[in-house]
């Protein structure tokens, strides 16, 4: 009895933290949709944004407060935007990848401003896909370690990725660059963003240590400074860790895959750290 009892309590405290979750959200929405920091557009995107939240989403419970998730997610939203403008691309995104998505942090506003588009959802976390695709109305689709064994035989009008190549080492990048490249639509636009100049000051001044030992951010700086790409993997892990990318390496990686077009740059343009850039392929392929 005792037993049942105790996880009866079990799921009511789940049930409750999610609501609770929801209610923040919810509320951090509603100051956002008044506050005058944005712009008419934006408000109104905002009033579509889902405040769901899965318990597993560690981009949520490493933030200080519910703005600063919002944030990074209208932030996102907003490069988008400008590379949009600043790209001879289709207007009407009507096939979008977020790729990883993780458990929506950035997905809620691209659902909430392409209202209309498919979105297909990747990620290598299974209940991450399983969440985005439910909540979100997207596509679900599993990825693997290896991209180059990466299987969806659809082609899009927008691929945005978020905080992977901040992640992987220097052939995973191309792997992956590749990937997004053959899987771009005539006339469509990737945007992808890589920590560089200010994420390896941050490390310098000893502000982040992105989650290294003091070896793994030597490692890392050493790589940056000579070749323009660090990599170090995250302690007691193997293809998962952090890198730092210079913009002239990042282009040289980008040429290496294909014929593409740089549309725009925005140096730590995601959230003040992240470095964005936006690629096109023409409309004739
Ligand atoms: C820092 S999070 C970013 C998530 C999301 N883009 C965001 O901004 O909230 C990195 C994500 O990459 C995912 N990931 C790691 N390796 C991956 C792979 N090989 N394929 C797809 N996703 C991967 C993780 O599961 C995680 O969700």
């Amino acid at each position: 009895m005792q037993l049942i009892r105790r996880s009866f309590d079990v799921v009511k405290n789940r049930a409750f933290k999610k609501l609770t979750t929801a209610n923040k959200l919810r509320r951090a929405l509603q100051e956002f949709a008044v506050s005058a920091a944005l712009t008419a557009e934006e408000k109104a995107v905002i009033t579509s944004v889902s405040p769901e939240i899965h318990p597993n989403d560690t981009m949520y419970s490493v933030c200080l407060s519910d703005e600063e998730y919002l944030c990074a997610g209208l932030s996102a939203l907003r490069c988008i935007v400008h590379c949009l403008n600043r790209a001879p691309v289709r207007r009407d995104m009507r096939t979008i990848l977020d790729f990883p998505c993780g458990y929506g942090r950035v997905l809620r506003f691209l659902r909430a401003s392409f209202t209309h588009a498919d979105i297909t959802v990747c990620d290598i976390d299974s209940q991450a896909v399983e969440f985005c695709g439910r909540v979100f109305a997207a596509i679900p689709e599993m990825s693997n370690q290896d991209f180059r064994k990466l299987s969806i035989s659809r082609n899009f009008d927008l691929i945005w990725c978020g905080s992977l190549f901040t992640h992987i080492d220097e052939l995973a990048s191309t792997h992956l660059l590749r990937f997004f490249r053959d899987h771009l639509a005539p006339g469509g636009l990737c945007v992808f963003t890589t920590h560089g100049q200010l994420a390896a000051e941050s490390i310098e001044k000893k502000l982040n240590t992105f989650g290294l030992t003091e070896d793994g951010q030597q490692q890392l700086l050493s790589g940056f400074q000579k070749r323009g790409y660090g990599y170090a993997d995250y302690p007691g892990r193997c293809g998962v860790g952090t890198s730092l990318i210079s913009p002239e390496r990042m282009r040289a990686l980008v040429a290496s895959v294909g014929e593409w077009t740089e549309a725009c740059y925005l140096e730590h343009g995601w959230d003040n750290i992240q470095d964005v850039y936006g690629y096109t392929v023409s409309h004739v392929l």
